[in-house]
């Protein structure tokens, strides 16, 4: 079966990128991870790819005059390796380039620690707790230019009415992450998702398992 050629992008830890990395090196997830992109030199998800033997890139915001800048040196990146699928995993910034976002249209994916619409952007968990959410979950949307606003692929919900504080939510919502985010990524190598307005449907490869 074939596997695509994907692109991490992450800011920080770096948990779910890992999990990621460790599903592929099994064989689970079908999917070959060409680089790492990351925007903090500081990032844990650096030393994950050096002990996966994946090749970093960063790409600082102050090296670049506007934020076009940053986002086209990505494109770059993401041309260069001939990737097919780009995967937002804690990545910190918006990607506002029309001409990155219009290259890779439906093609780069990010995952969100809540279930969306409820409770976008930074602090999801804490959102959710605070607000007295019983079920709150996880998102696995297309990326378009608004924040967390993409189509919908894949979400799970997660009880969190036992959690006592927000580091509670987030310690349980992310361990089913880690499973959800490679599980979604196979998918992409086993067929394809379409899209009709905001409704995202899928459909399998024929039996050769050819990815089109
Ligand atoms: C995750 O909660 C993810 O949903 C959000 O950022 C966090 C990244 O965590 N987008 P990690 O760096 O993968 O550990």
């Amino acid at each position: 079966m074939n596997k695509i050629k994907i692109a991490i992008l992450a800011s920080g830890r770096g948990s779910n990128f890992e999990a990621i990395a460790k599903a592929v090196k099994d064989g689970t997830c079908h999917a070959q991870i060409m680089v790492l992109i990351t925007n903090k030199p500081d990032a844990g998800a650096i030393k994950i790819a050096q002990n996966y033997k994946i090749p970093v890139e960063i790409v600082e915001r102050k090296s670049f005059a506007n934020r076009d800048g940053l986002d086209l040196k990505i494109k770059s990146i993401l041309d260069q390796n001939k990737v097919e699928l780009v995967v937002l995993a804690g990545y910190m910034l918006l990607i506002k380039n029309k001409s990155l976002l219009e290259k890779y249209e439906n093609r780069i994916i990010n995952i969100h620690p809540s279930l969306l619409p409820a409770f976008p952007g930074e602090s999801a968990q804490k959102d959710a707790f605070e607000y007295g959410a019983k079920i709150s979950g996880l998102t696995i949307h297309f990326v378009n230019e608004t924040l967390d606003g993409g189509a919908i692929i894949y979400q799970e919900a997660v009880d969190i009415s036992e959690c006592e504080n927000e580091y509670d939510v987030a310690r349980e919502i992310i361990t089913r992450e880690h499973s959800a985010y490679a599980k979604v990524i196979d998918m992409f190598a086993r067929g394809k998702f379409t899209t009709e307005g905001r409704r995202v449907k899928y459909v399998e490869n024929n039996k050769e398992g050819k990815h089109e």
